[in-house]
């Protein structure tokens, strides 16, 4: 079964998809950091775009996804948190925006969930990557509440950055990712929304394991 869920950046995406991916046994695929490795190799060609582009077939990367964790590896080396850094932040969405780079992480995403029980989050998962999925969300928040929540997590990780600065970038990077030509960040016709910014999580996730749910009698029910 392939579940999708797309929405902006700190609508909760990835925290829902995990434990949606813990409480069923599915697999949590984060497209994110496929666009972020890219971005990392991009950093390390001194932002020479069509250096990356040459490399797009043999690339390096590796994804590895079970239940809920995510792990990048470039080569032998571990890459999973610098995926996170802020010079990555800053950049992800122009590499993103890069068509030859959409080709590969459509592709690799493709793979990645075949013959497989996934749940996976990003941006164009319900309208491009997998338009015919069996359960499509599209989650979101108001900018506020997404800013509060990508900041919370910074300061927990024990990072210095201010409120402000966390805004403009959630702000900057949904401008980018919802005007940009390819594949913008939208919700697909079919898709159901989940407002977040008055629900708790475990409501949010609980709504999502309903339709889940729905879902898989449904399948049976065909089925006999
Ligand atoms: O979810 P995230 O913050 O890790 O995503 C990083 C960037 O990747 C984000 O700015 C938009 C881009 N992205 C995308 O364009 N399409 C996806 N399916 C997933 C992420």
């Amino acid at each position: 079964m392939i579940i999708v869920i797309d929405g902006p950046a700190g609508a909760g995406k990835s925290t829902t998809a995990k434990e949606v991916a813990r409480r069923t046994g599915f697999d949590y695929v984060d497209s994110g950091a496929m666009y972020r490795g890219f971005t990392y190799l991009y950093l390390e060609y001194d932002q020479d775009r069509t250096r990356l582009i040459e490399i797009l077939d043999n690339h390096g990367l590796r994804f590895e996804f079970h239940i809920t964790e995510a792990r990048v590896f470039h080569g032998k080396k571990d890459i999973t948190s610098d995926i996170r850094s802020d010079s990555v932040n800053s950049r992800v969405s122009e590499v993103a925006a890069m068509e030859e780079v959409r080709n590969t992480v459509r592709q690799l995403l493709r793979d990645v969930s075949k013959d497989r029980d996934v749940v996976l989050e990003g941006r164009d998962l319900g309208t491009v990557v997998f338009p015919d999925a069996d359960l499509k969300f599209f989650l979101t928040a108001d900018p506020g509440a997404r800013a509060r929540r990508r900041y919370d997590e910074r300061i927990l990780k024990g990072e210095q950055v201010s409120l402000e600065q966390v805004r403009e970038n959630v702000e900057t990077r949904d401008r980018i990712d919802s005007t940009r030509d390819i594949a913008p960040l939208k919700k697909a016709d079919d898709a159901v929304e989940i407002d977040s910014t008055f629900l708790s999580f475990e409501e949010q996730v609980t709504r999502i394991l309903k339709y889940i749910r729905n879902r898989s009698t449904a399948a049976q029910g065909s089925i006999s």
